[in-house]
């Protein structure tokens, strides 16, 4: 490797399709990585862009909408808000996330296929498809079920039969139906846009060889492009006819739209020109795009790899022929492998997997990027395990990290009156120590720069344990009474190291860096940074905030409702009657008689009634979808049954304390269960 100099460094993460929730394998694939090596650019001060957003096209956005009988723009504006929100959440720290919904996007990527069209480099192609005649459209191969000509299979979609896995052509569908009108279609001829790319072949090949050379490209995805290259590459078509995309610009074509892939890679650049607009610097995009001096970095899973490392090289290249701007071309792809979910590929029809979302609803971000990042699939596919993430939570997180900085800080709070003791005399244990720290921080420097992002986590961890060793082998809690100079040294060296941590943490796990920094009561971003996170720079006499637990054990009980989740058992058919339960599980619901004492609506909102109830010793707030059934007027005074042990809920801004039992009429109408008033308040049912 020949490392060149680089200025800045471009970083994008695939844009994930707003058509529905992002899950952990998403997070594995694409995201979780690519914020670490970002926020570790940031941490060295450099100059670093992060570009992410919703990629709103394509047929499986407009089959969901149909699905549930609503437009495209419902799903994108659900899904959109949806991701952003669970990625800030988790602390995904994108300088932009757009969409290509927006009209920056479209003229951009409009303005790419006019440049190759205006040029003659795209070919026109006739070709039969597939036209739904009452519906009056061409069907796009997954509007078209059939019956597979490999296995039987009858509902095998025009692209793949899910049953047995072939791809398939829609023309070999035996008895093929229309998924919109369930007509038979019949075949038309259309004319669609070709674009070359087999004239980059010989470019691309030289492309990645000399970029492979510079900064080491990952071998799964050479050798994926190794096969796309031997098989020789053919021309591609980029537009469709369909009405949700962006639409070709030209005449006589306005039922075309450009092919979701061909303009969802241009969003990148983009969502760069938002970036720049919105801070009022509208060239600024020019910096990362046409600037050689710009790194380029694209972080996406294996899936993506023909689209990032041949199709949107190739377009660039056509771009720079023609034009004096000269786009700039990903120096990199790290493609990760598949995350899988206990032992299954995550499936959104079948329910298998956890989303983001519902994740961050039961346990805190940390422990899960911690957890991810541990075990990120950057050579081979790996597990998302429940055990795995309740292990690595309490023995490492918990018990190595956690118990180094609260024992040191308690220490210090009892014995130093909270303040950092001079270290005025070392032995060998902590000449050794100082030896160690900085020979860490170079390798795991090396392994952030190389975007070996597992190896890294993996020796900070290592660093912290060193740092628990050194503890124990100072024994300073003998030392106090014995030789208190050294005691004071031991404590000194551990704050230190806990700075130390807590930067190089920082990326990985930022929330709980942020704790660390306050306990330690630092708030200087310079002792923040990866300059000097090696080197004792907490001043002697500093005083140190309030030690704080940093990590809460992960009980049995707060997983075992995932790992009971009736998916599982159907999906690994393991013979357990998932109809019954034990004693136990029902005694960990809480149900409670409570009376409603006051009632109203929540703002703003058509479905909710904000309940005010009497638990006996306490009173609380309930939210319930009632007020399409009831008048607020008309609960007030009821008893009811409360499930009074639920996780507190914000819904529509407002907390709900527990849930209010009901049960659905014939007509769909939910009804409260009421009890007898001479039931007494507050009484637990058994
Ligand atoms: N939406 C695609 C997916 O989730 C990824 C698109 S990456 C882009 O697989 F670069 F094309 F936007
Ligand atoms: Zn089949």
């Amino acid at each position: 490797m020949n490392t060149k100099n680089f200025r800045r460094t471009l970083v994008t993460s695939a844009l994930p399709y707003a058509n529905g929730p992002i899950h952990l394998g998403h997070l594995a694939g694409a995201y979780l990585h690519a914020d670490i090596f970002v926020r570790f650019k940031r941490l060295k001060q450099e100059v670093v862009l992060f570009i992410c957003g919703s990629d709103e096209h394509g047929v499986p956005i407009t089959l969901t909408a149909e699905e549930e009988g609503v437009s495209p723009k419902v799903i994108i504006d659900r899904y959109h808000e949806m991701n952003l929100k669970a990625f800030e959440d988790f602390g995904i720290s994108f300088d932009n996330y757009s969409r290509t919904s927006l009209t920056i996007h479209h003229k951009t990527a409009q303005e790419f296929f006019l440049k190759y069209y205006q040029n003659g480099i795209l070919k026109q192609k006739k070709e039969f498809q597939f036209f739904d005649e009452k519906a009056k459209m061409f069907l796009p191969d997954r509007y078209i079920v059939g019956t597979c000509p490999h296995c039987g299979s009858n509902d095998a979609r025009g692209d793949q039969c899910e049953s047995c896995g072939s791809y398939l052509n829609s023309t070999e569908l035996i008895n093929p139906k229309s998924k919109v009108t369930g007509e038979t279609p019949v075949l038309k001829e259309t004319v669609h846009w070709y674009f070359p790319l087999g004239d980059y072949q010989t470019r691309l090949q030289k492309y990645i060889e000399e970029k492979n050379k510079q900064e080491g490209w990952k071998e799964n995805v050479l050798n994926y492009c190794k096969n796309w290259f031997d098989e020789g590459l053919q021309d591609r078509a980029i537009t469709r006819d369909l009405d949700w995309g962006v639409k070709v610009p030209l005449k006589d074509n306005e039922n075309k739209v450009l092919y979701v892939w061909f303009e969802a890679v241009l969003g990148y650049i983009s969502s760069t020109k938002e970036w720049a607009e919105k801070k009022n610097q509208p060239d600024e995009w020019k910096k990362y795009w046409l600037d050689s001096e710009t790194k380029y970095i694209a972080f996406i899973g294996k899936d993506n790899i023909v689209f990032h490392c041949i199709v949107f090289p190739a377009m660039l290249m056509a771009w720079n022929d023609l034009s004096e701007e000269k786009y700039i071309l990903p120096d990199n792809v790290p493609a990760n492998e598949f995350l899988n979910y206990e032992g299954l590929k995550f499936s959104k029809s079948r329910g298998w997997g956890i989303y983001l979302k519902d994740f961050l609803e039961h346990f805190p971000p940390d422990p899960l990027r911690y957890y991810l990042a541990s075990i990120l699939p950057e050579n081979r596919d790996a597990d998302f395990y429940w055990r795995d993430f309740q292990a690595k939570n309490n023995n490492e997180l918990a018990d190595i990290l956690g118990n180094f900085v609260n024992r040191t800080l308690t220490f210090t709070e009892k014995h130093f009156n909270s303040m950092v003791p001079e270290a005025a005399s070392l032995n060998e244990i902590d000449r050794q120590l100082l030896v160690q720290i900085p020979q860490f921080k170079v390798r795991i420097e090396q392994l952030f720069e190389k975007i070996k992002i597992k190896d890294a986590v993996n020796e900070i961890m290592n660093l912290a344990r060193l740092g628990n060793k050194y503890f124990n082998d100072s024994q300073p809690w003998k030392t106090i009474n014995e030789n208190r100079e050294s005691c004071a040294t031991t404590i000194n060296l551990s704050i230190q190291l806990i700075r130390t941590l807590a930067v190089m943490f920082s990326p990985i796990i930022p929330f709980t860096a942020e704790k660390i920094f306050s306990m330690l009561n630092i708030s200087d971003e310079s002792l923040k940074l990866w300059d000097g996170s090696a080197e004792p720079k907490i001043p002697v006499g500093h005083k140190i905030g309030k030690p704080t637990i940093l990590f809460t054990k992960i009980d049995d009980k707060l997983i075992e409702p995932f790992l009971n989740s009736q998916e599982k058992e159907e999906i690994s058919k393991m013979k357990i009657n998932r109809k019954t339960i034990t004693v136990d599980d029902f005694k960990r619901v809480e149900i409670k008689i409570a009376k409603v004492i006051g009632c109203e609506k929540v703002k703003n909102s058509k479905k909710l009634l904000k309940l005010q109830v009497d638990l006996g010793d306490e009173n609380r707030q309930v939210i319930a979808g009632l007020a399409e059934f009831y008048e607020p007027g008309e609960l007030v005074g009821k008893k009811v049954l409360l499930v009074s042990n639920l996780n507190e809920l914000k819904l529509m801004d407002e907390i709900s304390q527990g849930m209010v039992l009901t049960v659905e009429d014939e007509n769909k109408k939910l009804k409260i269960i009421t009890v007898d008033e001479s039931l007494p308040i507050g009484c637990l049912l058994k």
